[in-house]
């Protein structure tokens, strides 16, 4: 999936937190966003995920206007806050990984990543009663299940053992070789892990950088 982002603006009442953010992303490229607690990352994300309302003419996918845009089952997402979550029904994890896509997933599929993730055993557990790090690991299921064209991801391993977190990043990798759009929110430990193409770094003061991983490499002083 191609992403074109130009001049995104976002605001939550007055207060400004995006400011003429301009970036495009062709398939298969893979961007790491960084920055400063409440320098906007989630922000960034939600416009791009439709949560953020943003005007006509500022986000495209597909050269498709994000307004006019239907193909979200398409872009799998991991948020970084997982305390909000509740299913309106007492129903379990399996249900859950197999009604929450409008595409077909087989079984053996979702056994298979739910024990690459190390959660199997809580294939029958009633979804509302997992813990914060079970429920980011059935998300990371759920996103890599769906055939996505591109992985929109939010801290996705925040609370995640290191051993999944391993497997994710290295699937995520698999994927991204496949011709899948990344974009993912992390913190600075887990970046030599991915095959990133690109950083964005949001500024405080919402100026930004946009650029290549051999930029953002030579820049850092960082060994290739
Ligand atoms: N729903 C909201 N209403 C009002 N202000 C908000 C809302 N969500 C976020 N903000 C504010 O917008 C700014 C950016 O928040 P955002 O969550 O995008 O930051 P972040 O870079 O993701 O931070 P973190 O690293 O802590 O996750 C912060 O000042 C935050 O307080
Ligand atoms: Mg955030």
């Amino acid at each position: 999936m191609q992403i074109d982002v130009h001049n995104l603006t976002y605001a939550y009442g007055q207060k400004l937190v995006l400011q003429n953010l301009s970036l495009s992303l062709q398939r298969g490229d893979y961007v790491v966003v960084r920055g400063k607690n409440g320098s906007g990352k989630s922000t960034f994300v939600k416009c791009l995920l439709g949560l953020n309302a943003v005007k006509s003419g500022m986000i495209f996918y597909n050269h498709q206007d994000i307004n006019n845009f239907k193909d979200w089952t398409s872009i799998g997402y991991v948020s970084q806050k997982m305390e909000d979550f509740n299913y309106e029904f007492p129903i379990t994890v399996n249900e859950y990984l197999s009604v929450s896509s409008l595409r077909r997933t087989r079984q053996s599929d979702r056994l298979r990543m739910l024990d690459k993730m190390g959660i199997l055993e809580l294939l029958n557990q009633n979804i509302n009663n997992l813990s914060g790090g079970e429920l980011q690991r059935t998300f990371i299921v759920r996103s890599m299940l769906n055939q996505p064209k591109m992985l929109i991801l939010d801290e996705p391993t925040a609370s995640v053992d290191v051993k999944s977190a391993e497997f994710f990043f290295q699937t995520v990798n698999e994927l991204n070789a496949q011709g899948v759009t990344v974009v993912i929110v992390s913190h600075h430990d887990t970046f030599e892990r991915m095959n990133y193409t690109h950083v964005l770094t949001l500024h405080s003061d919402m100026s930004f950088e946009f650029e290549t991983r051999e930029r953002h490499r030579q820049k850092e002083g960082i060994q290739s």
